[in-house]
């Protein structure tokens, strides 16, 4: 599993080898996102780039669920995004979207989803088959990326991608040193886990709950300031269980948030509990975020191994997707 990871610099070279392609013609009012689980998170990203971008002028929403919002129509642009091509959540909002006429892109590795765009000529991305959903989150996210720049939609652009690449094989082996490192502390303390950040680093808080999730089978609790001070933070003056763990994520170049975390990490340590600490590198939010997510994926596949559990498998989830079949119906 963890080649996967590392695979990363592949998945980087290959989106560059296909940028340009689709290019569609088209000013949307709403730019939506959707998907479940690994695919669903792609969405996060995409709408943290779109809002720290200067004088971007569309509004991308995140949509993790079987149903489009009402006011999605035929001016708006749909990303459909399932790694399998088969999530049922996300089949429903492919049909809605074509029923509505909302202009349609599908990324999938597979499945319905690659067969049934592929049958109606709409354009859809195919991503590296074969591995974790999860794991693929840098290659779905590139090419989404890439139908944006192509269709003058831009959030990243093909030179940002470069040095991403260049970025990720300057950093990889230092990640992965820090993610081995961060899986054994976490293990010695062998406590429930919250993940503290600040904002604009919800998404690394969020993939990193779903990574701990799948891969080490543990629960998460997130934390992210300042919306944190307004609820979290008195829940934290009489827990149930005292018995908690932090990483901390940081962007040691955002002055404003490096204070307000420290602000959050006393009322840990007021508390007593262990904090480890992320310091993100990288020039720009993407490098950030990119950067955040590979050291969080790497240490959950270790903390699995650590425990002695398999990080690839996911029996609950394939439990559930047996029983959304009854729930929801085909679409
Ligand atoms: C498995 C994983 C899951 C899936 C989710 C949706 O690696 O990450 O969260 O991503 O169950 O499935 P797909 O991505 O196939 O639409």
């Amino acid at each position: 599993m963890e080649e996967y990871y590392l695979g990363w610099i592949e998945q980087v070279e290959k989106s560059l080898s296909r940028w340009g392609e689709p290019s569609l013609i088209i000013t949307p009012r709403v730019i939506a996102v959707t998907g479940m689980g690994g695919s669903g998170c792609v969405g996060d990203y995409i709408a943290t780039l779109a809002g720290l971008k200067h004088g971007y002028r569309y509004p991308v929403i995140v949509v993790k669920n079987y149903r489009l919002p009402s006011y999605i129509g035929g001016n708006d642009l749909v990303f459909v995004i399932s790694y399998s091509g088969n999530t049922l959540e996300t089949r429903h909002i492919y049909r809605e979207a074509l029923e509505r006429g909302v202009e349609t892109v599908v990324i999938t590795s597979n499945g319905f989803l690659e067969e049934d765009a592929a049958g109606r000529g709409i354009p859809y991305i195919k991503v590296t088959p074969g591995i974790a959903p999860r794991t693929a989150l840098l290659e779905m996210m590139l090419a989404a990326l890439n139908v944006l720049d192509s269709s003058n939609l831009t959030i990243v652009s093909k030179e940002d991608v470069i040095k991403l690449k260049n970025f990720l094989k300057e950093t990889m082996r230092d990640a992965y040193n820090l993610a081995v490192e961060i899986a054994e502390k976490i293990y010695r303390n062998s406590k429930n886990l919250v993940i503290a950040t600040h904002s604009p680093l919800e998404v690394i808080a969020i993939r990193g709950k779903n990574e701990f999730n799948e891969n080490s089978k543990i629960p998460v609790k997130i934390d992210v300031t300042p919306e944190w001070a307004h609820n979290d933070i008195v829940g934290w003056e009489k827990p149930l269980t005292t018995d908690w763990q932090v990483l901390a994520v940081k962007d040691p170049d955002d002055t404003r948030g490096m204070k307000l975390l420290e602000f959050m990490e006393t009322i840990y340590r007021d508390k007593g509990f262990p904090i480890i600490e992320i310091e993100l590198k990288g020039s720009n939010m993407l490098e950030k975020l990119v950067y955040g997510s590979l050291v969080i994926g790497l240490a959950s596949v270790k903390l699995a191994r650590l425990r002695g559990i398999d990080p690839l498998k996911t029996t609950s989830i394939t439990r559930y997707k047996e029983a959304v079949k009854e729930i929801l119906g085909e679409p």
